[in-house]
């Protein structure tokens, strides 16, 4: 019959496949041949390994340097079913790059540097289930990037740089159940952004920009219990505001809420609980028809139980509503729980009347129909209803005019435009992002992009423009993201910022630019994000960047600055992120953080080559800090860094310590620290390579026995500057000590 050498076949496939398994495992992996898992874990792979044991199920490849995944790279081992690609510094995922991959249920490729999602990204993934794509740099998704991934359940998008959901970005998701957009940038969601999900349960949408809630986009959920609105800053709930069939559980805390209309969840029937903690509220009204309602947390929030808020407090006792909250006022009530409460004790005596701080509801804006025309220019494919245009790579010398009038994305990649004339992209008023990446552009005319009302991602990397015409942003006053990096610039593009009052993150890696000039960037107040890596700066002016008053994020890394550019910081109260890699910094005085001390939480001052740091260089920065990056540098010594409290990250790794009781602070430091540091002793010879946290080189210091003894440190040596001493070859202290354990680190 057909079964048996058919079985015999398949019996000898899978003996034949095993003993490859066995023989096959590439060197640096471990290779589990009973499970089929393999782990290659931290190995600065720079390429999936091609003699993977073609059987393996489970492949763990965290914490390599994988850059690139190209087409295909997982055709030889199809039985793969779970996928860890975590911080393996992925930048780019070619098209067909997890073909062949039909069994893999788990793909993770969370904190990863993927700045974009492409369709063909994930092209054969057709029976995956989770998918992580947390900490990346998402600015944007194109829709239709998700359509393949059918049987998907959990989509997890949080921690990237998502500003806008375009409409159908989550199409094809027809068994999602939670999808997580948490801690983006979002402010803008397009109605239909949300449509074709009918089996999503949970929807995370806090820590994010919006502020207003987008009510028609959530009403597309139908079958939605729990939605996660929290840390956005919005400051009022109106009228039917929430209208979800299915809604049980809604998160609306630590916003900056000041009103919820008692009408507010009339749309969703079968609300349970609603989470209002730490807002601005004083007053609600009884939120009438909401007969499911059970639980109310208004804890945080500035309730004044007077009159105003008998009849809520009538409510939730007849309504048998939880509600927990503490009296702000009035004085003789002040720290009381509502519920325990009498309401004939709620009593109101020239107190503020309500009204007059309730705000004043804002209406929401409505789009208008569609007014979609079937057309496309010739040899390129536009898609009406993902409102996508695209004709890269087509050999394109002229822009093409004659898209359809509601395209939102248009790609242009990859043509030879060299000049782009005044109003090239006519009746593109819904364009909001423009790709014009590696285009040989050396010339952008006046009024280049008049029209694009709408705009808001600009990018124009990859190309040869060195200068800016002040004109050439008229008319596209909403741009906000501006790509020029990979450029010829030599200075900074001025002129540009004056029509573009909205611009938020500016791109200009990769240029010539050789210093920054006072009032570099006037005219860019709302500018948040600049980078600036890999230029040629030797100079920031004191004034350069004092007109950018909301920046957050610095990136100067790659440059020739041989200083910290202290004087350049001052008027930047909110900067939090700041880096100065691998410049020639060989020196950090003192007080170099000071004039951002206040906002600065992730500095990296990593591979300059930095030979001494002042024990005041850090002065001000303190608890606020959570990274600090000083890896590859040539100092022997650290300032103190106890007031570093917050640190979620520090890295200390090939900085050539020397180990003697100098270093004794720092060790303690690092004692009580729940963190990996990476410090390593550099000096004396003899514990040269012994991490400083289990040298026993400590141990005979003055002072060893007390750090036991006592948490507080009274004594605790000031750290001293490094560099006060050079290290003396022929120290010797601990050397015995050393030597013991030298053998059981390696
Ligand atoms: C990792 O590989 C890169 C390039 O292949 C190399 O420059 C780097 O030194 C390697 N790092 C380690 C820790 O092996
Ligand atoms: C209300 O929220 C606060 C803050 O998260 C929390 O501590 C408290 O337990 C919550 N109350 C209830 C009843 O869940
Ligand atoms: C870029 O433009 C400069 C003049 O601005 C020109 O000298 C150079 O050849 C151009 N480079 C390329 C690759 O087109």
């Amino acid at each position: 019959m057909m079964w048996g050498p058919l079985g015999l076949l398949l019996v000898s496939a899978l003996f034949t496949a095993r003993r490859a398994a066995t023989e096959r495992c590439p060197r640096i992996c471990l290779c589990d041949n009973v499970k089929y898992h393999v782990a290659c874990l931290k190995k600065n792979l720079t390429e999936v390994p091609t003699t993977i044991p073609q059987i393996t199920q489970k492949l763990d490849l965290r914490g390599n340097n994988i850059k690139v995944i190209p087409g295909g790279a997982f055709l030889p081992i199809p039985y793969l079913t779970h996928l860890n690609l975590q911080k393996c510094n992925v930048e780019s995922i070619e098209e067909g790059a997890f073909r062949g991959l039909g069994r893999l249920v788990y793909l993770n490729l969370a904190s990863n540097n993927i700045a974009f999602i492409y369709q063909e990204s994930l092209d054969g993934l057709s029976s995956l289930q989770q998918l992580i794509l947390e900490k990346n740099r998402l600015e944007e998704i194109k829709p239709g990037a998700f359509s393949q991934l059918g049987f998907l359940n959990f989509l997890n998008l949080g921690e990237n740089f998502l500003v806008f959901l375009p409409d159908m970005i989550f199409q094809g998701l027809q068994l999602i159940k939670w999808l997580r957009l948490s801690h983006n940038a979002l402010h803008v969601i397009a109605t239909e952004a949300f449509a074709g999900l009918p089996t999503l349960r949970r929807l995370s949408l806090d820590h994010n920009e919006l502020q207003s809630l987008p009510t028609e986009a959530l009403s597309r959920l139908s079958g939605t219990t729990q939605l996660d609105l929290g840390h956005n800053p919005i400051t009022y709930i109106g009228e039917e505001a929430i209208e979800m069939a299915s809604l049980k559980q809604l998160f609306l805390d630590n916003m900056a809420l000041q009103d919820v209309s008692y009408k507010a969840f009339v749309k969703s029937p079968l609300l349970h609980t609603v989470d209002l903690h730490n807002n601005q509220l004083q007053v609600l009204q009884p939120l009438m028809e909401a007969a499911h309602l059970k639980n109310i947390n208004m804890t945080g929030n500035p309730v004044v139980c007077t009159c105003y808020m008998r009849p809520f407090k009538e409510w939730i006792e007849k309504a048998r509503v939880r509600v927990d909250a503490l009296c702000a006022g009035p004085g003789a009530l002040r720290g009381e729980q509502l519920e325990s409460l009498r309401s004939i004790d709620m009593k109101c005596g020239g107190h503020v009347p309500a009204e007059e701080w309730l705000p004043s509801p804002p209406t929401p804006p409505r789009e208008p129909a569609k007014d979609a025309k079937k057309r496309c220019p010739d040899g390129c494919a536009c898609s009406p209803d993902f409102q996508h245009s695209n004709c890269e790579n087509r050999g394109l010398q002229k822009i093409p005019k004659g898209f359809p009038g509601n395209t939102q994305l248009l790609d242009l990649r990859r043509n030879e435009f060299h000049s782009i004339p005044k109003g090239s992209f006519p009746g593109l008023k819904k364009l909001i992002s423009l790709h014009l990446q590696n285009c040989k552009i050396t010339e952008l005319q006046p009024r280049a992009f008049q029209g694009l009302k709408k705009l808001v991602y600009l990018y124009l990397s990859n190309n040869n423009i060195s200068v800016i015409d002040a004109a050439v942003f008229e008319g596209a006053s909403q741009l906000s993201y501006l790509y020029l990096d990979h450029n010829g610039f030599t200075r900074m593009p001025r002129e540009a910022f004056s029509f573009l009052p909205n611009l938020f993150s500016l791109h200009l890696q990769y240029n010539s630019i050789s210093q920054l000039s006072d009032n570099d960037l006037s005219g860019a107040g709302q500018l948040r994000w600049v980078y600036l890596t890999g230029n040629r700066i030797t100079r920031v002016f004191p004034r350069a960047l004092s007109s950018a008053k909301m920046l957050e994020k610095l990136h100067l890394d790659e440059n020739f600055l041989q200083e910290v550019p202290t004087g350049s910081l001052r008027g930047l109260p909110v900067l939090s992120e700041l880096k100065l890699s691998k410049n020639p910094i060989k020196y950090i005085g003192d007080a170099a953080f000071l004039p951002v001390a206040r906002s600065l939480q992730h500095l990296y001052l990593d591979n300059m080559g930095l030979e001494q740091i002042s024990s005041r260089a850090f002065a001000g920065l303190g608890p606020r800090m959570k990274n600090l990056y000083l890896e590859h540098n040539k100092m022997y010594n650290m300032p103190d860094l106890r007031s570093f409290t917050g640190l979620e990250v520090i890295n200390l790794r090939d900085i050539p310590f020397h180990c003697d009781c100098q270093l004794l602070p720092l060790r303690r430091w690092i004692d009580r620290l729940n963190l990996r540091v990476g410090a390593t002793c550099g000096s004396p010879a003899e514990v040269r390579g012994q991490k400083v946290k289990l040298s026993a080189v400590f141990k005979s210091c003055p002072g060893w026995g007390m750090e036991k003894a006592s948490r507080a440190h009274p004594d605790e040596v000031k750290a001293k500057t490094q560099g006060e001493r050079r290290p003396s070859k022929k120290k010797k202290a601990g050397k015995a000590q050393a030597r013991g354990t030298r053998k059981s680190q390696v």
